[in-house]
């Protein structure tokens, strides 16, 4: 049995994120405990793991799989006292977060982020996001963050794309060694915590928003946006502080605010 509670020594700031860790063996989805406790007054930075999602949620009402016991999977109650424009700041808080554990504490190298905020090694998904949120007025009440980070699958254990190329990766598979979960998940805790806590500042949002574009493997690249809408093709020239994407196509400039990003081929 995986010890969660160990994952509080790993910790840098043992009361903020991860201070209160509540484990479920088996659970359809992480997000659906996390924001029951988030709107019965849950405090922030409660975090919900799991070894085993039967219903695992992704992006677009996408599922999200997984094999119990390899990979991490958990979603947090974040309240940082913000209006609800800064939402998509939060949201590149959580990516940077990412980016940064996988770089420093996992060492898996080549890490980029593909807007939103999807995490990928050499254009294979190594960790997904998802936020659901709460207002209260213009403020934010309460954000639930889920994520799933590949951690101990193997190569075999992937998803592929149809012409057999595998669409996703994993610690295990980027680095040559196995994960202890609780470690892992703590030191992402600690990520987490230190990048949430600059979205309440005016110059912290300014420097997430800096290395969430610097980090950003979109940007630059040729593009089709893929959207309730419809779909726009260009080149992905800028992100804003309203975290929207401004892709340059042959009909002109347009900002997206939602949408699924394909990146042409290298
Ligand atoms: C995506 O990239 O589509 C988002 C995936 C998010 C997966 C995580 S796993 C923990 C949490 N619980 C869920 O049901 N989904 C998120």
């Amino acid at each position: 049995m995986i010890d969660w509670q160990s994952a509080k020594k790993f910790l840098s700031n043992p009361e903020g994120i991860g201070a209160k860790i509540v484990y479920l063996p088996e659970t359809p989805s992480t997000q659906i405990p996390a924001k029951d406790a988030a709107r019965r007054g849950a405090a922030h930075g409660t975090v919900f793991v799991t070894e085993h999602q039967t219903a695992g949620r992704g992006r677009r009402d996408r599922r999200w799989q997984s094999v119990p016991g390899r990979d991490l999977m958990f979603s947090v109650v974040l309240r940082p006292d913000i209006d609800m424009s800064r939402l998509p700041i939060l949201n590149f808080a959580l990516a940077v977060s990412v980016a940064r554990f996988l770089e420093h504490f996992a060492g898996v190298r080549g890490v980029g982020l593909k807007w939103p905020n999807d995490v990928l090694v050499m254009e294979k998904k190594i960790c997904g996001m998802i936020c659901d949120v709460s207002a209260c007025g213009k403020r934010l009440a309460f954000a639930v963050a889920g994520i799933g980070v590949n951690v101990n699958r193997t190569a075999g254990e992937m998803p592929r794309f149809e012409e057999g190329r595998r669409e996703a990766t994993s610690i295990l598979i980027e680095t040559g060694h196995k994960g202890k979960l609780p470690e892992l998940l703590g030191a992402l805790m600690s990520e987490l915590d230190t990048a949430v806590s600059l979205v309440c500042r005016e110059e912290g949002s300014a420097l997430l928003l800096e290395e969430y574009k610097n980090r950003c493997v979109t940007l630059g690249r040729h593009v089709e946006i893929v959207t309730d809408d419809g779909n726009f093709s260009g080149t992905a020239v800028d992100i804003t502080e309203q975290g929207a994407i401004r892709i340059d196509g042959p009909s002109g400039s347009r900002s997206f605010d939602a949408g699924d990003v394909v990146h042409a081929a290298l």
